[in-house]
């Protein structure tokens, strides 16, 4: 999840109930719903870890002295861990990448909506992807419909957006861990447009 988390009140109906879905960890002690996972499939565990910067967004709990207590935590049990970092601006989720290399297996950030092209390994075995994009109609404004965003560039004044329709990508990103040390061995980032099959 991340910054609008919470922009559907029906989302505090369930999600106390709903141990695949994770909210910033950051959020103050006693906000609903959970900041980790562990999700498991085929006899393998991944640890999913959600973090939101404060760049640009909301002035949560620091996100790098929370990934240090979350991922003390998980490294005790766990190799294979993954952040979502969610976050505005490169720098901080740059700076994330860097600070956690060696901790966790997979540093990912989202929330930009665009793809950026900086995959790399890091050099103790971090994965690392500043945006990992969006999947939506790309006929829009970071998938809204673009009148509404249009009009409110231009006039200031509220306006309601709308999801857009349209055309979609599909971004994504595939990584190799070595689930005997928790590094990641390959990363590969995925741009699939509707029309224009690309693989990177
Ligand atoms: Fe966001």
């Amino acid at each position: 999840m991340g910054n609008h988390t919470w922009d559907n009140k029906e989302i505090f109906d369930f999600i106390d109930q709903e141990p695949r879905m994770v909210r910033p960890a950051n959020y103050p002690p006693g906000t609903p719903g959970l900041g980790y996972t562990v999700i498991k499939a085929n006899g393998k565990e991944l640890a999913v870890v959600n973090l939101m910067g404060r760049t640009f967004l909301p002035p949560l709990d620091d996100p790098f002295r929370v990934a240090d207590e979350i991922i003390g935590q998980l490294s005790k049990k766990h190799k294979c861990i993954l952040v979502d970092f969610h976050a505005e601006a490169t720098s901080e989720k740059i700076a994330m990448g860097w600070y956690l290399d060696g901790r966790a297996s997979i540093v990912v950030g989202t929330h930009t909506h665009v793809q950026s092209n900086d995959d790399t390994i890091l050099p103790q075995g971090t994965a690392y992807l500043t945006d990992a994009g969006m999947v939506g109609s790309r006929e829009g404004i970071l998938g809204m419909e673009r009148t509404a965003v249009l009009r409110k560039f231009t006039t200031q004044l509220p306006v309601r957006f709308q999801v857009c329709e349209g055309k979609w990508h599909f971004h994504a990103v595939i990584v190799d861990i070595d689930e005997s040390t928790g590094k990641a061995q390959k990363i590969q980032k995925i741009r699939l447009l509707e029309d224009e099959w690309i693989m990177d």
